[in-house]
């Protein structure tokens, strides 16, 4: 399974890039808003550090859409053009396939949205799952299901689990067997927390210092 960081700040893709596990980073216009980040710059700076980082087109026609990608693409070989679940994403994301650009859509909230995306060549959906738990639906089995009708045909395109609010949400999508999981920085400050390893550790040091003190 893949990990990406879901961020516009390049601090927090430097710091969980430093742990040695970090395969990518997806940005969106909220997140560039958030960091107050200036968006080419950032994004060909995050290009340095890992190795596929989607920036999203925020044109929303096809002609638009179609400008943005060629342009994103140009700026770095790690560039993943981010396109939403729009029919003019649709068309975009065909487009993409045919000049060889990888895309992530984006906005995915349904198995027939996901099929549609896969049809359509991308290389990653983004089914948003903590927004599907902000309307009291369960997120994760939207995953589960995608991965279900994966497992009865051959698409090539990756499952990214995005819109991660907790450690229980990347549980799930390992187990359910999830490509790719972007995951805030808090919650990756979280991942490598365990209570036993704590206490284990201090015991470890405890005794190690009895060790040393006979
Ligand atoms: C994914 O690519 C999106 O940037 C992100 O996961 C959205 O998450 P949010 O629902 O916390 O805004």
């Amino acid at each position: 399974m893949k990990l990406f960081i879901d961020t516009a700040s390049v601090e927090e893709v430097r710091e969980i890039a430093s742990w040695g596990i970090l395969d990518g980073v997806t940005t969106n216009p909220s997140l560039v808003l958030k960091a107050g980040a200036e968006f080419e710059p950032t994004v060909k700076a995050m290009c340095a550090l890992v190795k596929e980082v989607s920036a999203q087109v925020t044109a929303s026609d096809f002609a638009g859409m179609q400008e943005q990608a060629k342009e994103y693409s140009s700026w770095h070989k790690h560039v993943v053009v981010k396109v939403p679940m729009t029919v003019e994403g649709l068309k975009t994301l065909a487009w993409c396939k045919s000049k060889g650009i990888p895309t992530n859509t984006t906005l995915v909230f349904s198995v027939a949205q996901a099929v549609l995306a896969a049809k359509a060549g991308a290389t990653m959906i983004s089914p948003f799952v903590g927004r599907l738990d902000d309307i009291g639906e369960d997120g994760m089995k939207l995953i589960e299901d995608i991965r279900a009708a994966w497992d009865r045909y051959d698409f090539a395109t990756q499952i990214l689990v995005a819109s991660i609010r907790d450690v229980e949400h990347v549980r799930r999508a390992a187990v359910a067997g999830a490509h790719i999981c972007t995951i805030p920085y808090k919650v990756f400050l979280e991942l490598p927390k365990h209570d036993l390893t704590e206490k284990g550790l201090q015991k470890f040091l405890e005794d190690w210092e009895s060790v040393q003190s006979k």
